[in-house]
């Protein structure tokens, strides 16, 4: 359920300590997808890409690589506490909700996990569309929160329980926080919306047991949502229990699903 009071801000924190292993657990899990994608003729050399919301900067180092010494990729964030420039890998402070684009003519644009959380969503991805290049692909990548997690096996009914009642928790923070948890299935029709051809989605999920990578970024997540869980009820000894359940290879759970939409903007 949404929180009381809404606070727009981005509720995660990546100077925080937890969010090294949170960006390393999305990245682990997302980036083979997300190369994928982004295989070409959606990523070539010479291109010149923006990574929005770059977060650890995985995908902009990819991204760096693939386009070569011609190439050019700006990944912007904000804040760039996580990224690190090279050759030919620029990182910008940028707050793409109140900013315009850093330039009008990018060959790819990619944003994962990013406008899920802005309210702004709908006007930046037409701000985004209208940055491409003709030829430009879009990208974007968003997890559908609307299903309820589903357990697969767990040591026993109460610890089931105690999982859904914090991630349903977790969820209804970020919605406070103005995240869309069904923005992802909205992606394909908006980017239809915005001129953009081509639009393809595909999506992905996965079963995480206790102890994996994916099992671990509930339990970041909820240590840097902890102090507004204690607010919202739960104990100390919950959290902890909450925790000790995502390490015990006893339980597994399906992830959300991913929803990676991309376009073309193509010339009249
Ligand atoms: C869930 S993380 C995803 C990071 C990365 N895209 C990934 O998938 O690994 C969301 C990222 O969006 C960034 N972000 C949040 N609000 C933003 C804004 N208004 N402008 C730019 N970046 C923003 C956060 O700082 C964070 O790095």
């Amino acid at each position: 359920m949404p929180t009381e009071t809404i606070d727009s801000d981005y509720a995660f924190d990546n100077a925080a300590a937890e969010a090294v292993p949170q960006l390393r657990a999305l990245e682990a899990f997302l980036d083979p997808i997300t190369m994928r994608r982004l295989a070409p003729p959606v990523l070539t050399p010479s291109a010149r890409c923006w990574e929005v919301g770059a977060g650890g900067g995985s995908v902009a180092r990819g991204m760096s690589w693939a386009v070569g010494a011609d190439g050019r990729v700006l990944a912007t964030d904000i804040d760039t506490s996580r990224l690190f420039a090279s050759a030919n890998l620029d990182v910008r402070r940028h707050d793409v909700r109140t900013e315009p684009p850093p330039g009008d003519a990018f060959d790819l644009i990619h944003a994962r996990l990013v406008l899920l959380h802005l309210p702004e969503r709908r006007h930046i991805l037409r701000a985004l569309a209208g940055a491409l290049a003709p030829c430009g692909w879009l990208v974007v990548e968003e997890f559908d929160c609307t299903a309820p997690l589903r357990v697969l096996t767990a040591p026993n009914d109460d610890a089931a329980k105690l999982f859904g009642q914090v991630t349903d928790a977790m969820l209804g923070i970020l919605q406070g926080h103005g995240a869309d948890l069904a923005w992802a299935q909205d992606v394909h029709a908006e980017m239809t919306l915005a001129g953009l051809t081509d639009v393809d989605t595909v999506t992905h999920a996965e079963s995480w047991a206790g102890g994996s990578s994916g099992a671990s970024l509930y339990e970041t997540n909820s240590r840097q949502l902890e102090s507004k869980l204690l607010a919202a009820g739960f104990s100390a000894g919950q959290l902890d229990a909450f925790r000790k359940l995502l390490r015990d290879p006893a339980f597994a759970v399906m992830s959300y699903q991913f929803v990676s939409t991309r376009g073309q903007h193509l010339p009249a």
